[in-house]
């Protein structure tokens, strides 16, 4: 699928439903499963590699299990991070790391950060590149932050705001809103054209996206937006159901998960 049959069904008023897909099992699993964006996380540094953070997730990683996931997809729609140190220092960096995982399958990137990737976001996009931009919690700038929520106060709400319209118009297709005030990300999501897709951002936005583990229970410590959709089913491809019907139906996220 490409990213004009995608926004159409938000144009249609459908809510996008993204999980996060490291091989191509789950990725045949999840496409047959209703689950329209197959997110090729950089959080696979944690859940497939065993690490701390998303930090030492390489590009060849990267594409290594972009490979794997368009593999299986069946021509779902992939959306593949870029990981941390293979984008930030230039745009033409940004490219050339970008080109690789398209040419592994990803129909789309995703970069995090603000106002710093405007530059960046313009010359991916003029390049035939997506783009989707990830604001609120920054895992790959966890050294500075914490895995804490963001933007609870007003300047820094106000600042993302701003940082949210300005991606949009340098070309950002998509957003994705990490573990900020469901208040916050409903406002976002009124203000922009693009669709936002919330993890720990409440009910309002576009899309919700979870990470598989999380959503399988195979958490040891999940984090308090996320919920086991294991419970109650009899398999995996049971769960996956449960969690695109929640979803399009507005029952998940509920307010125990959100900030
Ligand atoms: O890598 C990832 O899983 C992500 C989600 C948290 C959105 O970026």
């Amino acid at each position: 699928m490409y990213l004009p049959q995608l926004l159409k069904r938000v144009e249609q008023g459908e809510k996008l439903v993204a999980l996060t897909c490291y091989d191509a099992s789950f990725a045949r699993i999840l496409a047959d499963n209703g689950v329209d964006i197959l997110l090729v996380g950089d959080s696979l540094g944690m859940t497939i590699q065993g690490h701390a953070t998303t930090l030492p997730v390489t590009l060849e990683h990267m594409a290594y299990h972009t490979e794997a996931v368009a593999r299986g997809a069946g021509g779902a729609f992939i959306l593949a991070d870029l990981p941390f140190g293979c984008y930030q220092s230039s745009p033409g960096q940004a490219f050339a790391s970008a080109a690789r995982l398209m040419a592994a399958g990803a129909n789309m990137v995703k970069l995090e950060g603000g106002a710093v990737m405007v530059e960046t976001v313009a010359f991916l996009t003029a390049r035939g590149i997506p783009v989707c931009a990830h604001l609120g919690l920054l895992p790959q700038s966890v050294n500075q932050t914490g895995y804490r929520s963001q933007a609870r106060e007003r300047k820094a709400a106000e600042q993302l705001i701003q940082d949210a319209a300005t991606l949009e118009a340098a070309g950002a297709a998509m957003l994705v809103l990490e573990s900020i005030p469901a208040m916050l990300a409903a406002e976002v999501s009124t203000c922009l054209s693009m669709p936002t897709i919330g993890i720990g951002a409440g009910p309002d936005c576009d899309g919700q996206v979870l990470v598989l583990q999380d959503l399988l229970g195979m958490t040891a410590k999940p984090p308090r937006f996320a919920r086991n959709f294991m419970a109650g089913a009899g398999d995996i491809a049971e769960a996956v159901r449960h969690y695109v019907q929640a979803v399009r139906e507005g029952r998940f996220p509920g307010p125990e998960h959100t900030f």
